[in-house]
Parts: C-alpha cells; sequence; structure tokens
C-alpha cells in the first residue's frame, strides 16, 4: 500500500512546492492538512483547492478557532504569558494545537509520516516535533525546508518547473505567521536590527499616532478567564476577534523586540496582539485585586516557566501540566469586571470590582472610618528589620 505523509498546509508557496517534492522523494501520498486559527487572510477553501491542484491525494480544513482560543489563548491568559516579559507567544501557542490535528489526521487517513514546512532555524520545528513525540512517536517527521535544505529561489524555480497554481511573484519579503492571538514578522530588511519598522509591517493595528477618540471597555472575567465584553456574554474567540477590533483600532499591542530563540540564536522580531495585550493587561489587574500576596507573588515565577516551557516547545510536557493544575487553583476567585481604556497604543485599567475582591476600603482608606490599627504596625516593623539589624551590627564589630 502507498505510504501517506500529512502535510501541515498553510496555502503559501513553501508548504505548496512541498507537496509534489514530498511526492516524488518518498512515493508517498500527502494529505494536506490547514487549521484554521483565525488567520485571515486567504479563504480555507482556496487553500483546500490549492493543495488539491499541486497533487495533494486529500485535502483538509480544520476549523478550530474556539478550541485555539479557548484551549491554548486562554490558559496562556491565566499565565499572563508573555515570554521576556513582551511577547504573548502568539506562534508557540498554535504548533500544539495544529500538531494534535495532525496526528489526528494521521489517525484517520491512515499517515505514518507528518510533514512540515520549518526551516532548521526555528522555534517551530521544535514545537511540532516535541508535540508529535508526546502524541504519537510512531510517526515518523519530513522537513523539507530543513532536511533538503531548501530556499526561496529553489522553491520558486520547483514551482515554476512543476508548473504549480502559485503567485511566486506575490510572496512578500517578511515571514509572517497569524492566528487570532496576534501576528509575527520578521526577515527582510528587520534583520537590521538598527531598522525601524515601517507602517506597511501592521495589520492588526492602525497607527497609534493618529489621533482618534479613546475607546472603553468593560471585560468580564469568571475564574480568570473573560467571559463579556460591555455586559454581553461572547465566547473566547469572540471574545478576542472583538477586542482585536476595538484594540488594534487604537493601535494597542504593537511589540519590536530581539529575543531569544531556542535554538541559541537572537532574532529580531515585530509583533502586534491588540486583544491578547489588552486581556493580559485586564487580568493582571484582575489578580491584584482578587490573589492573596504570597500566592500572587509565587504566580509570577510559575508565570514565567510557563511562558518558557510554550516558547520552548514544551506544551505537552509533565511541567506544564503541573503549572496548569497550579494556576487552575490560583484562579478560583479571579472573577470580576476589568474597564479599560483604549488609546495611543495603550490599554490602561480604568477600574475594577469583584465580589471576590480582597481590596477592603475601611482597612485601606485615610479617611474617617479606617478600621486598620496602626499601633500594631510598630512592632511589627520593629521584628521584621530585627534580622537584618543584627546582621549589621556584627557587620559593623567584625568588619
Ligand atoms: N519568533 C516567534 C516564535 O518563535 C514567531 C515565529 C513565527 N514564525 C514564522 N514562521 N514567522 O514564536
Amino acid at each position: 500500500m502507498t505510504e501517506r505523509v500529512v502535510l501541515a498546509y498553510s496555502g503559501g508557496l513553501d508548504t505548496s512546492v512541498a507537496i509534489p517534492y514530498i511526492a516524488e522523494e518518498t512515493g508517498a501520498e500527502v494529505i494536506a492538512v490547514a487549521v484554521d486559527l483565525g488567520q485571515g487572510g486567504e479563504d480555507l477553501e482556496v487553500i483546500r483547492k490549492r493543495a488539491l491542484a499541486c497533487g495533494a491525494a486529500e485535502a483538509v480544513v480544520t476549523d478550530a478557532k474556539e478550541e485555539f482560543a479557548a484551549d491554548f489563548c486562554f490558559p496562556a491568559l491565566k499565565a499572563n504569558a508573555l515570554y521576556m516579559d513582551r511577547y504573548p507567544l502568539v506562534s508557540a501557542l498554535s504548533r500544539p494545537l495544529i500538531v494534535k490535528h495532525l496526528a489526528a489526521a494521521a489517525g484517520e487517513y491512515g499517515g505514518t509520516a507528518v510533514a512540515h514546512g520549518c526551516t532548521g532555524k526555528g522555534n517551530d520545528q521544535v514545537r511540532f516535533e516535541a508535540g508529535l513525540a508526546v502524541l504519537n512517536p510512531d510517526l515518523k517527521v519530513i522537513a523539507p525546508a530543513r532536511d533538503f535544505a531548501w530556499t526561496r529561489d529553489k522553491a520558486i524555480a520547483f514551482a515554476e518547473e512543476k508548473g504549480l497554481p502559485i503567485d511566486v511573484s506575490s510572496k512578500s519579503p517578511y515571514s509572517i505567521d497569524q492566528n487570532i492571538w496576534g501576528r509575527a514578522v520578521e526577515t527582510g530588511f528587520l534583520e537590521d536590527i538598527w531598522n525601524a519598522p515601517i507602517e506597511d509591517l501592521y495589520d492588526y493595528t492602525a497607527d497609534p499616532a493618529q489621533p482618534r477618540e479613546a475607546d472603553e471597555v468593560v471585560i468580564t472575567f469568571s475564574a480568570g478567564v473573560p467571559t463579556a465584553l460591555d455586559g454581553r456574554a461572547l465566547s473566547p474567540y469572540e471574545i478576542i476577534a472583538e477586542l482585536n477590533q476595538r484594540a488594534g483600532a487604537q493601535g494597542v499591542g504593537r511589540l519590536d523586540m530581539v529575543e531569544d530563540r531556542l535554538v541559541g540564536i537572537k532574532s529580531r522580531e515585530v509583533y502586534e496582539a491588540p486583544a491578547a495585550i489588552a486581556l493580559i493587561a485586564a487580568h493582571q489587574e484582575l489578580e491584584n485585586v482578587t490573589v492573596e500576596r504570597d500566592l500572587a507573588r509565587f504566580k509570577r515565577g510559575v508565570d514565567q516557566r510557563w511562558s518558557e516551557l510554550a516558547y520552548d516547545g514544551l506544551w505537552f510536557s509533565p511541567l506544564m501540566d503541573s503549572l496548569n493544575a497550579f494556576i487552575a487553583e490560583a484562579q478560583k476567585h479571579v472573577s470580576g469586571d476589568i474597564r479599560l481604556t483604549l488609546h495611543g497604543g495603550r490599554a490602561v485599567v480604568t477600574g475594577r470590582r469583584s465580589a471576590a475582591s480582597l481590596y477592603d476600603y475601611d482597612l485601606a482608606t485615610y479617611d474617617t472610618g479606617d478600621v486598620f490599627d496602626q499601633s500594631l504596625a510598630k512592632g511589627f516593623v520593629e521584628l521584621w528589620s530585627l534580622p537584618s539589624k543584627i546582621a549589621a551590627k556584627r557587620d559593623r564589630q567584625v568588619g
């Protein structure tokens, strides 16, 4: 029986060329799988037909928009996930979900191998293959761009030779990856890290410097996840989509950074993630109101570790599972409303209210009605500073 290879298909030049190339090199049939993560752009039915026109034996499109929002973006939100304190893990979150669907398609269509279009220099190859190693270690991996040293010119020449129905002229000079959680742009003139980004790079966000009216939104959370905007109950995907529009229109969520890739390279990345940045700002503030101090302090370390695991391709790992269990417990009381002003490229919290609030007006107030017993503070401060005081005395004596 002819072997079958399941290919992670985007519709772009590289994965389109991969279809006849893999078929030729391995003699296998190619099953192209495109996953809808809310990336927008081309119609997925057009992409599916292109896969068939390039010679795929089967082409499937999977709508994973709600699954991605609820099971990948929202866990990241609960972890306030920002790699290197900035990057909301846009691509990193999508790979484990794509892997899940590739492994499922391999089962369904009798695939014995999985193929992806990643190069050998990036994080995405790691995320694909580390995920597969957990979900189905029997599947072989084919990575033409990496293992057969494909270049853009080679891909174009091959596409022309085979007469593939791809418009090679329209390929942008950038490597772009996008989904509902945000958009990543790299390569081209950005590889000179002194070059400033140009307005042309952006698609999810308007220029934050343009004058416009501010927008205000109230986000309702329940146990750490958003459930409504301005009092309207919405699905996870709908919430992210609406906030991308509204925060994006105010230029919120642009990032330009040099980041540490897992393979050891530092790379320059431009991101835009309006909903992610607005939601994380809101979620962090609701945690400030509802999470007890020591739990909150400890969770910051957990959040950082969570982000690194997700970035490093260890979505499916024992530590990730355990951190998720901790985070779920820590989110029990993270319910309530946050009011945000979206304006001038920033999402600023201007109000919070929660039935699970730990903010106690009577303790906090400097007005009459104060119930905080200030006389207790005197002894507390003395004992608190005692160890350092004794050590300093010793240092003065011993030198
Ligand atoms: N540097 C980011 C990450 O590793 C984005 C990668 C985007 N991928 C791409 N093919 N442009 O998560």
